[in-house]
């Protein structure tokens, strides 16, 4: 089962210590800083908006699919914060429609950004398609998350001398670790056989959160190659480390792994608040030489999986670049002259 397989693989003492440090709480000030976080209605993402909204920002836009209860988080973190700011924009990753009108709506309320934390993220053990016609997992965690991140790259703020901000924040998790290749490589087209539902079977599915995770790596680390973070945002991705949220309801869906995943929870999770700090931390810290480009675990850069360095991971990283900007040029036209400009 596939939530013991995780716990498996991640039990070892580094991990327990990590789990177990204290991580501080980010201060910095972010006056007149507008930061958008996507899936804040609840888990780690709501979690980072409280943060970002003390830290005295102007705007804190939450993307939520569910506008009922990103309109109560926004509330809520308006009457517990004091932040006066704070709105739910829906946003909904499985539909690229929908990251089109918020990026235009972004560029319509010609509003600047300074952080955008690409949070949102799904986890599920079976092939489910979009009506774009992508797995979903596939959809929300990485092409949505890179359509909404390229789109919103014109919208940022310029970086400072003295404040290494803007910054995109990528969201990606020790599971990443867990794959010593990705079997696609092989495939003319990567995407296209992760895609294909024939292929996707439900032992390959187990694994399927596990690959997004390692495609954001990829990704995010190609983003980087291609931004010069004077003149455009810092781009770093961070592992919150194993929180108790309702990500892995999915794939824990018996009473025996409920069970387990109480007791785990108890043991060894960071609350979501606790891991919501290395979120702010990352939008924070540093200067951005040294941060771009980096992964970051319990606050501290750590080098990515040994497939993600190795040559072939390299490869593999700017297939998938130019994969992904073809299908996204395909569902945006902006997308093609925003990549032409990097
Ligand atoms: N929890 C962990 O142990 C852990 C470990 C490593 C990394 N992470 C990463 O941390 C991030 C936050 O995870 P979490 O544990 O807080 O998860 P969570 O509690 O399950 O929250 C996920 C958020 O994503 C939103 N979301 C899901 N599908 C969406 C879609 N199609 N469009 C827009 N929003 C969507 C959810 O909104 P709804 O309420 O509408 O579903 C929810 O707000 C994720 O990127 C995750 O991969 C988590």
């Amino acid at each position: 089962m596939d939530y013991l397989l995780i716990l498996r693989r991640v039990a070892t003492w580094k991990w327990i210590r990590d789990q177990y440090t204290r991580l501080e709480v980010p201060s910095r000030d972010l006056t007149g800083k507008t930061v958008v976080i996507t899936g804040a209605n609840r888990g780690i993402g709501n979690e980072a908006a409280k943060h970002f909204a003390q830290l005295n920002v102007k705007h804190l836009i939450l993307g939520c699919r569910k506008v009922d209860a990103g309109n109560e988080a926004a509330q809520r973190i308006m009457d517990t914060t004091g932040c006066s700011s704070v709105a739910c924009w829906p946003l909904d990753l499985a539909s690229f429609n929908s990251i089109s009108e918020f990026a235009t709506r972004i560029q319509q309320e010609n509003i600047s950004v300074d952080i955008l934390v690409g949070n949102a993220a799904y986890m599920g053990l079976n092939y489910v398609q979009t009506q774009d016609g992508w797995e979903t997992g596939l959809q929300v965690n990485c092409l949505g998350n890179f359509l909404l991140t390229l789109l919103l790259i014109p919208h940022f703020s310029r970086p400072s001398e003295t404040v290494s901000i803007p910054r995109v924040i990528f969201l990606s998790s020790i599971t990443h670790y867990f794959l010593s290749r990705i079997p696609e490589a092989d495939a003319p087209n990567i995407l296209a056989k992760l895609n294909d539902r024939e292929h996707c079977s439900s032992s390959l599915m187990q694994q399927r959160y596990f690959v997004c995770k390692l495609l954001i790596v990829l990704f995010s680390r190609e983003l980087a190659l291609r931004i010069d973070a004077d003149i455009g945002p810092t781009v770093v991705v961070v592992d919150p480390g194993y929180c108790s949220t309702g990500l892995y309801h999915e794939i824990a869906p018996t009473f025996f792994g409920r069970m387990l995943q109480v007791v785990t929870d108890f043991l060894l999770a960071r609350t979501p608040e606790m891991g919501s700090r290395t979120i702010v931390h990352a939008a924070v810290h540093g200067q951005s030489k040294d941060v771009h480009g980096k992964y970051l675990d319990t606050q501290k850069v750590e080098r990515e999986s040994d497939y993600a360095l190795s040559a072939e991971g390299v490869a593999v990283q700017r297939r998938l670049w130019d994969e992904i900007v073809d299908i996204l040029k395909q569902v945006d036209s902006r997308v093609e002259s925003i990549v032409r400009t990097l």
